[in-house]
Parts: C-alpha cells; sequence; structure tokens
C-alpha cells in the first residue's frame, strides 16, 4: 500500500473559513459530496463534458469532476448549497423555479451556477452570449428553452 502525505487546505466554502485535511489525488466532486456531504453537486460524465459538477471556485465555474480538492487551497468556493441566503432563493434559482426551468433537476445545480457566474461578469448577456455561456452545461429533459427564458428574464 502507498503512503501518502494529507495537504492541508484552507478555502471559504459558502461564505465559512474551512481547514480541511485531503489526499493529494483527491478530486473536489468527491472532497465536497463525501467529505462535507453536500449533494447539490451532481456527479454524471465524469470528464468534463456535462457540467453536472460545477460549482464556482473564485467566482468562475469550475467541473469539480476534474479538479482537485487541494488545488482550492487560498480560494472561495460556491456550491449550489451556498446560493440560498435565510432561506430566501437567490436570483438565478427563483427565476429557474418562476419559468419551470427544470424536470428531473440533475442538471439544475450546474445550470444554476454557471449562470450565476456569467451574470456576475456580464449582467446583460445576448441571448447568443447566454447560449454559448452555458454550452458546457447539458440537459437532458427541458430542450434548453425554459433555461433560456429563466436567465433572459434576469438581464
Ligand atoms: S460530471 Fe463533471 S463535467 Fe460531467
Ligand atoms: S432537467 Fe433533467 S437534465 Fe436538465
Amino acid at each position: 500500500m502507498t503512503e501518502f502525505a494529507l495537504i492541508e487546505i484552507s478555502f471559504t466554502l459558502n461564505g465559512t473559513p474551512q481547514t480541511r485535511s485531503v489526499a493529494p489525488f483527491a478530486l473536489l466532486i468527491d472532497f465536497l459530496r463525501d467529505d462535507l456531504t453536500l449533494k447539490g453537486t451532481k456527479r454524471s460524465c465524469d470528464v468534463q463534458v456535462c457540467g453536472a459538477c460545477t460549482v464556482l471556485v473564485d467566482s468562475l465555474p469550475v467541473s469539480s469532476c476534474t479538479s482537485l480538492a487541494a488545488d482550492i487551497d487560498g480560494k472561495s468556493v460556491i456550491t449550489i448549497e451556498g446560493l440560498a441566503q435565510s432561506g430566501v432563493l437567490s436570483p438565478v434559482q427563483q427565476a429557474f423555479v418562476d419559468h419551470a426551468a427544470m424536470q428531473c433537476g440533475f442538471c439544475t445545480p450546474g445550470m444554476v451556477l454557471a449562470t450565476t457566474a456569467l451574470l456576475e461578469s456580464h449582467p446583460h448577456p445576448t441571448e447568443q452570449e447566454i447560449r454559448h455561456y452555458l454550452r458546457g452545461n447539458i440537459c437532458r429533459c427541458t430542450g434548453y428553452i425554459k433555461i433560456l427564458e429563466a436567465v433572459k428574464s434576469l438581464v
């Protein structure tokens, strides 16, 4: 059995400072889902194709299935669990609800977080820019139209 040293990392998770020890090869998705029991981050393709595992690292969307947990040291991480404040949905979450922009919901955390990042960096995107930005988030159910309507309602 190979021995390895755990790496201590300090980061902010959904606004709360944390210090944890992780294996050098631990994936961010496993760290979030298994160690921190944040199951809102979804696993699907495992190869950075579907966007279901998207989280925000320093406000940028990242595929947690292909990111190392050790790399969040010193950074701020937002998962879907961190968007609502005091039980109030974020504007993006509320827009998705209002426009019925989900069916099974499996893609929704990643879609909502990617949309959040888009609107933070670019508050008034065109429809083409929205489509382009969300191209890495795949939805099997909705046909994307409701999602597009939800995002456009926020612009
Ligand atoms: S599970 Fe990470 S991109 Fe699909
Ligand atoms: S709502 Fe089912 S995958 Fe998007």
